[in-house]
């Protein structure tokens, strides 16, 4: 047999060329496998973090188990944003910073702790008609598993020049006493609308969100921001034969919300319960009229008695959430709602021209049960918390550093523009509470 050198040459070039597609070939085939399981597992643990999301709670939630680490420490080279604490209002003005404070530890949180000194709280009841009901000593703190809970209540006013917090409640008072402590902290404690805020006064709490500790009626908070509407297995419209029902007693308030209910009552039907209405309900039995809401009502008025700014109530959450009703609100601004109730849960009067265009909708709402059940995604998304007012009281003293942080801005601005007699989109200068104490700042 005769093959030319040529030959062989090139047929030992094609099968080196051969050999080698065939291993790269192979090992290709190995790293996209090993790829695969890469990304398999990085879905694999999406998953299962998404399954057991009470595991991976925060405190203040239920059945949450996780609590805050201490904050680095102030001027550290690792500080940065998130571990920067922000709960002062001019930090970040339109949040509420509730779950930052309920959050926070201090930087020598073991520190404090081993020292053995307490924060005192001095609970002050003036002439105010509501007194403080705390329990005095550390009852509050332990109570709530306060992630900080170094702190003492006491009522005990000849404590009052070195305690490092007085609370007031409803009513501020100057103190006749110059304070020892340099770093005493006053704080006026309202839920009115309207709080004329003296210099003597450092913190505030109140609804409000610009107040320093805001405590509101109610707040809710996602499991994760990202996942705010999902799928129910339930019609909310099921067996409910009537249409808009409203609780109310006070008839005569300044935002004129019983004109509107009566205007809307022209054009879909509105049953009112109690002294403004001609049917009732016992206040005596609770339960019965919340059961009458669930099983036959679509829509409740939670309207406030005044339009103030993020001045929300309860009733939105009692008589609606709560009850699978879907409640048509008044009171705060839209931009408030947003900004503080679950996503679609409500449907907001100002958004509709007038009472008819309004029950235009609502209208549209009870013939169309997918669109009604669209405001009941929010569900089972997040929950309402208890916002802990004690335990971020006591967490805030231990912010050394920005304890004298100067809230001057806020307080002036305390009262102004806050409520408004009509409607918010009809708001003019002239049109806030004549009796304002803040009227005259208004020109
Ligand atoms: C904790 O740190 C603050 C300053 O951030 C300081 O004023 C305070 O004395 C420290 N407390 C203890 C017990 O070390
Ligand atoms: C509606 O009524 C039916 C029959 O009484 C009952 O089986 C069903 O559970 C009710 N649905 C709801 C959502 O209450
Ligand atoms: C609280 O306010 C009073 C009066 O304006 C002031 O003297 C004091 O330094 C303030 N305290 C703190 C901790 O900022």
């Amino acid at each position: 047999m005769r093959i030319s050198y040529k030959k062989c040459i090139f047929f030992t070039l094609i099968c080196a060329f051969l050999l080698t597609f065939c291993l790269n070939a192979k090992k290709d085939e190995g790293e996209v496998q090993l790829k695969k399981k890469v990304v398999s597992g990085e879905a694999n643990r999406d998953t299962r973090r998404r399954q057991k999301p009470s595991s991976n709670k925060p405190w203040y939630m239920k059945d949450g188990a996780l609590y805050p680490q201490p904050h680095r420490a102030p001027g550290s080279r690792l500080e940065s944003y998130p571990f920067v604490p922000r709960f002062i209002p001019d930090q970040l003005p339109l949040n509420d910073r509730i779950v930052s404070q309920l959050m926070y530890v201090p930087h020598n949180y073991t520190e404090i702790k081993a020292s053995g000194k307490l924060k005192t709280l001095l609970t002050f009841n003036g002439q105010g008609r509501r007194k403080w009901t705390v329990m005095k000593g550390r009852h509050v703190f332990l109570k709530h598993k306060c992630p900080v809970d170094t702190c003492e209540i006491t009522d005990d006013i000849f404590t009052a020049s070195t305690a490092d917090m007085i609370l007031y409640l409803d009513l501020p008072r100057e103190t006749k006493k110059q304070s020892k402590n340099p770093k005493q902290v006053s704080l006026l404690y309202s839920m009115a609308n309207y709080v004329s805020v003296p210099d003597a006064i450092n913190w505030t709490a109140s609804y409000r969100r610009d107040s320093t500790i805001v405590t509101p009626y109610v707040k809710w908070v996602y499991y994760d921001p990202s996942v705010q509407q999902k799928t129910q297995d339930r019609n909310y419209a099921a067996n409910k034969t009537k249409k808009v029902a409203w609780f109310v007693s006070n008839c005569n308030t300044e935002n004129g919300r019983f004109k509107y209910a009566l205007e809307l009552q022209k054009y879909i039907e509105v049953d009112i319960y109690g002294v403004c209405g001609r049917l009732k309900c016992s206040q005596s039995t609770p339960n019965k009229c919340y059961k009458l809401l669930e099983n036959d009502y679509k829509f409740y008025l939670a309207f406030e008695n005044a339009n103030c700014k993020d001045f929300i109530s309860e009733k939105y959450v009692v008589y609606g959430l709560d009850r699978g009703v879907l409640p048509i609100v008044m009171g705060a601004r839209p931009a408030d709602f947003q900004e503080l109730a679950p996503r679609n849960s409500y449907i907001h009067v100002e958004e509709y021209s007038s009472p008819k265009e309004l029950a235009d909708y609502l209208n549209v709402l009870d013939k169309d049960d997918d669109l009604y059940n669209s405001y009941f995604m929010w569900r089972g998304t997040g929950e309402f918390i208890n916002t802990h007012f004690w335990c971020r009281a006591c967490a805030m003293l231990h912010n050394e550093d920005e304890l004298q942080m100067s809230h001057k801005t806020r307080l002036q601005q305390r009262g102004i523009g806050m409520c408004t007699q009509g409607l918010w989109k009809r708001i003019t200068r002239k049109r806030f509470f004549p009796d304002s104490p803040y009227k005259r700042n208004i020109k």
